[in-house]
């Protein structure tokens, strides 16, 4: 409604209108109490205006039904918008089950944009319209901010944990994409552009790319290139458990916790491996800190999300019990 106003950004995403509502009803609620204070201030200056100085004034002994009135009415108003907040964040921290995953690395000062099917894009962000994509990322050294204001989504980029965002776009067109966190010199300049096309357009543009192997696969060739695949043994044989079907499942730990093996679990094995023990195996793994990238790290996890269940031997697998709803969010 208040969209053609060109002080806000576009709606360009499904959740757009869902926070401005939220926004304008906050906007709307202190505009209203503002003015009403003003009005009644200058009112009540010109109404009560003492032209003699000798005038006194009443003596005020209180009112209960005032002050419960004034208590309660902002109350309210305060539990309506914490609900309706509550509403919301939901919506925006909660990706719909089917997702086009794509990863992105901050650094100073750039945007690095990895693509499941294996293109890479600095400070460009190519998708279609109409479908859900949820954007994991990090920062390779301080803390950055992604920020795409059309669509109305933004978070921290932290380095050495995963942050995501997700969002539908609904209109073609090029838009901002900005660093929110200021993050030195050229923090102003670490911008982009985020590109919504028609889906056979972003179908051209994901087959005209220069093809380097998807994610998945460059990530294979990773795991064998530093010999994981050495200790991980598919049927459950190796040192190491087996990571055939763990993603997204509940994995056992020593000690007896339980975690999910999401993209945050699988990165944090690589790079200290001995913080989470699988049940059952011993804390050998050396770390690969500062041996794999930001990138590659994504490479990794996606290649462990193909990795289909079942092949492992019986027994070993007891590990990773598969959860209800495994691999939704
Ligand atoms: Cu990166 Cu500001």
């Amino acid at each position: 409604m208040l969209s053609g106003i060109p002080l806000f950004p576009e709606q360009a995403s499904t959740l757009a209108p869902v926070v401005d509502n939220l926004y304008f009803f906050i906007l709307a609620v202190t505009g209203f109490f503002a003015l009403l204070v003003v009005v009644l201030n200058i009112y009540f200056a010109i109404k009560y205006r003492d032209d003699t100085g000798l005038k006194v004034g009443a003596p005020i002994t209180g009112s209960i039904p005032l002050e419960i009135g004034w208590s309660l009415v902002p109350f309210f108003v305060a539990m309506a918008i914490f609900v309706w907040a509550t509403v919301v964040f939901f919506q925006l921290v909660r990706p719909p089950d089917q997702t086009l995953e794509v990863y992105a690395t901050g650094k100073r000062w750039m945007w690095r944009f990895q693509h499941i099917d294996g293109q890479r894009e600095i400070n460009q962000l190519h998708v279609p319209v109409g479908r859900a994509i949820k954007v994991t990322f990090t920062s390779e050294d301080v803390l950055h901010d992604l920020y795409m204001p059309v669509f109305r989504v933004k978070a921290d980029a932290i380095p050495g944990r995963y942050s995501s965002i997700w969002f539908k776009p609904t209109k073609v067109g090029d838009y901002h994409i900005f660093c929110a966190e200021y993050c030195g010199t050229n923090h102003s300049a670490m911008i982009g552009q985020v590109h919504v096309m028609e889906p056979e357009a972003y179908q051209a543009w994901l087959a005209g790319g220069g093809l380097t192997g998807s994610l998945a696969s460059r990530g294979e060739q990773l795991f064998q290139q530093l010999a994981c695949n050495t200790c991980h043994v598919a049927d459950g044989t190796g040192r190491g458990p087996s990571l055939a079907g763990v993603f997204g499942s509940q994995v056992k730990l020593e000690g007896g916790a339980m975690v999910k093996a999401d993209e945050t679990y699988v990165r944090e094995s690589i790079l200290t491996p001995q913080r989470k023990i699988v049940q059952g195996y011993g804390p050998i793994m050396p770390t690969f800190q500062g041996l794999v990238s930001e990138d590659n790290l994504a490479t990794l996890i996606e290649y462990v999300k193909t990795l289909p269940a079942g092949r492992a031997a019986a027994g070993q697998q007891a590990s990773a019990v598969p959860a209800a709803g495994a691999g939704a969010k």
